[in-house]
């Protein structure tokens, strides 16, 4: 292999700890790279990605001790349980590093050794604050009332001789590298939450447990009384899976590193493994890419509440690349997300049933409708076409630069963006009246309908391999189309269909709503402040560009940015009941299918006869926070329009499905 890295890419996962089994956490940074590494696949690049698992440790001990087994056989059996939950969500690891490897333990030992040779290792006294879940010390500033931030326990107080890492040493190098860096840590947020920690005096680093207490661990190659720390054991894996120092992997793909985390390992990441890599003498990783957190319902996932999401569960119910597709949607990554059923099941049904699955649809039954799925070369285009050719292009360079930079959730909508202009196109062209009088016509414009299906197929291919594979299949692409290089797109109609096109089934047939009684209101408020997760925004101002000037222009204007306008949920609903409510003359109490029934207080009993609203179509805004009118809780609001003679309900133009976006 060659030593040449610029067109390589190599992504890693943290190495998840094996106390645990994996749930939707786990798959979600999982997956994240390995839509990552499908893309710079898809785009020529010789990737790498890597992923494992964090097998030393209190942790795992005390785990493997409640499960009543030896160590070695509990850690056997959870890292087989994280090995092969990865190939059953389509996530293809190029390898997965174990720390028991014993590679990886003869890493450790030499990085160990030349570091101890330089003298940035010591041994002292020390006594200090100790989570066993955090497997590390805290200084007072961190804990949080005396308990740690994360497990919200009081640390032991422990008191022993080990040896330490000089990582006061690198504090300066570190802030200055950090500094000339901007986006060595992405985003922002925790850059600049890095640069904060640095500006306190950075303390030396306890790299070891006393056998005495811990015997689980790799031996200190210079004290064989100790073991090494579990964050210094476990970073290492990064370089010790490329075969470190002399593996042509580790030439190749070493200079091209991206890590991916959540914030709550931005410190070992951040701070501990640039010095240690420094104090090796080995360059810096490229970029740290961090996100937030799942939570559930709006709260914390934890075993004891009982709230643990397990991938396998959703991608068994709903299907492998929904499941994916939702969560690189739903999440900004960067911020925390609010996971729940209902919101997944809203997704599927609005972009995925809808925009996506009638696109392909209605487009692939013309083909076969008009020309017996054999498209001839397009003739003349016109300037419709030539817009929508002109919107892909653009699309496919915003979708590669949001990509690069960890947008996903900016990625799809743009993807979406372009499925929406192609479902417009067909609506305007209307394939099925050209066929009754232009053949020629029909062909070009299908044709310019089936190159922007190719092209959305392509796009999506890194988030839903298997939907993007069958899109081409039907598309009569074979398996060209999954191995087209991204570039290559740029000639409209380059790639011909090898194969007629032909019908398929829905690749997304609609699910009935879920009802998710516990799910807290959204709350505008929270909502802005967190970046609206759950919503088709994406509102993270960090990401766009000057937002306090945007803001305040738009607080000077009284204008509404597209960003306000898509924070609200606006459906279309068919009303299922309708009732007065006693001691009101004005208000009615309706039930709506918005995709689910939903109680609305309306104020239209003026105006309205109670049968005349039953089955009648109307326009609803489903993200309120509920309030409650006359004693009845109403969920939501329907629009209608209003002059000094009465009340109109606005109403879809033609009878859409219950649910339908508003857009
Ligand atoms: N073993 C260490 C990592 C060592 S890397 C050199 C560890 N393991 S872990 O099992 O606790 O995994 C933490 C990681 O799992 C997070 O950084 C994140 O990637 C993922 N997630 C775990 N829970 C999560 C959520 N609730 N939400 C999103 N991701 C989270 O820390």
């Amino acid at each position: 292999m060659g030593q040449n890295s610029q067109d390589s890419f190599y992504i890693t996962t943290p190495i998840y700890y094996v106390n645990a089994e994996p749930h939707i956490g786990h798959a979600y940074t999982t997956i994240v790279a390995d839509v990552i590494a499908r893309f710079y696949r898809l785009s020529g690049f010789e990737t790498f990605f890597l992923t494992g698992t964090d097998e030393h440790g209190d942790k795992v001990v005390e785990a493997a001790e409640k499960s009543g087994e030896t160590v070695k056989s509990y850690v056997d059996r959870i890292s087989t349980i994280f090995k092969e939950t990865w190939p059953k969500l389509n996530i293809k690891n190029d390898y997965f590093v174990r720390t028991t490897d014993k590679s990886h333990q003869d890493t450790v030992s030499q990085i160990l050794s030349k570091v101890y040779a330089k003298g940035d290792i010591y041994f002292s006294s020390y006594e200090g604050k100790y989570c066993i879940g955090c497997e590390r010390f805290y200084t007072d500033t961190e804990l949080v009332q005396g308990k740690c931030p994360i497990h919200l326990t009081e640390p032991k107080i422990i008191s022993e001789e080990n040896y330490f890492f000089r990582m006061s040493n690198y504090q300066d190098w570190l802030k200055d590298y950090i500094t000339t860096h901007p986006d060595f840590i992405r985003p922002q947020r925790y850059r600049n939450e890095v640069i904060a920690f640095l500006r306190e005096p950075l303390e030396d680093l306890c790299i070891s447990r006393p056998k005495t207490r811990l015997s689980w661990g790799i031996p200190l190659p210079f004290d064989d009384n100790y073991v090494t720390y579990v964050w210094f054991d476990a970073l290492i894996n990064y370089i010790s899976a490329l075969g470190y120092p002399d593996g042509d992997l580790f030439k190749k793909f070493w200079p091209v590193a991206q890590h991916i985390i959540a914030k709550d390992i931005l410190k070992p990441h951040g701070i501990f493994w640039p010095c240690m890599l420094k104090a090796a003498g080995i360059e810096p990783y490229q970029h740290l890419n961090v996100h937030g957190y799942w939570n559930v319902n709006m709260g914390k996932m934890s075993k004891s509440l009982g709230n643990i999401v397990k991938p396998m569960d959703l991608a068994t119910k709903y299907g492998l690349d929904a499941f994916r597709y939702f969560l690189l949607r739903d999440m900004v990554f960067g911020l925390d997300s609010d996971f729940t059923e209902e919101s997944l099941v809203k997704r599927f049904n609005a972009d995925l049933a809808n925009d996506l699955g009638n696109l392909v649809s209605r487009s692939m039954n013309m083909v076969v409708k008009y020309f017996d799925g054999k498209l001839k070369p397009p003739s003349q285009f016109k300037e419709e076409d030539i817009l929508l050719q002109n919107a892909s292009y653009k699309v496919i360079e915003e979708y590669k630069n949001m990509m690069k930079e960890f947008t996903f959730h900016k990625a799809l909508i743009v993807v979406w963006e372009l499925i929406g202009r192609a479902n417009k196109y067909i609506d305007t062209m209307k394939p099925w009246a050209l066929a009754k009088q232009d053949q020629e016509r029909l062909n070009t414009v299908l044709n310019t309908i089936t190159e922007v299906i190719k092209i959305v197929s392509v796009m999506l291919w890194p988030f839903m391999p298997h939907t993007a594979e069958k899109i081409q299949h039907q598309l009569g692409l074979g398996m060209v189309g999954v191995k087209l290089p991204l570039d290559s797109l740029k000639k409209w109609g380059e790639t011909q269909s090898v194969g007629p096109i032909s019908k398929a089934p829905p690749l997304f047939p609609r699910v009935n709503p879920v009802r998710e009684p516990k799910r807290a209101p959204l709350d505008i408020k929270k909502l802005t402040e967190q970046g609206l997760q759950g919503t088709k925004s994406s509102g993270f101002p960090s990401d766009r560009g000057k937002p306090e000037m945007e803001e305040k222009m738009k607080e000077e204007s009284g204008l509404v940015s597209l960003e306000d306008f898509q924070r609200l949920d606006i459906r279309v609903g068919t009303i299922k009941e309708a009732d007065t409510i006693p001691g009101s003359k004005k208000l009615l109490r309706l039930v709506v299918d918005i995709g689910e029934e939903r109680t609305i207080v309306a104020g239209m009993a003026a105006y309205y006869q109670i049968n005349e609203l039953i089955n009648k179509q109307v326009i609803v805004i489903a993200n309120l926070v509920p309030v409650t009118l006359m004693g009845v809780e109403s969920r939501g609001m329907i629009l209608a329009a209003e002059d000094e003679k009465g009340v109109y309900l606005l109403i879809p133009d033609k009878e859409s499905t219950p649910g339908s976006p508003i857009k």
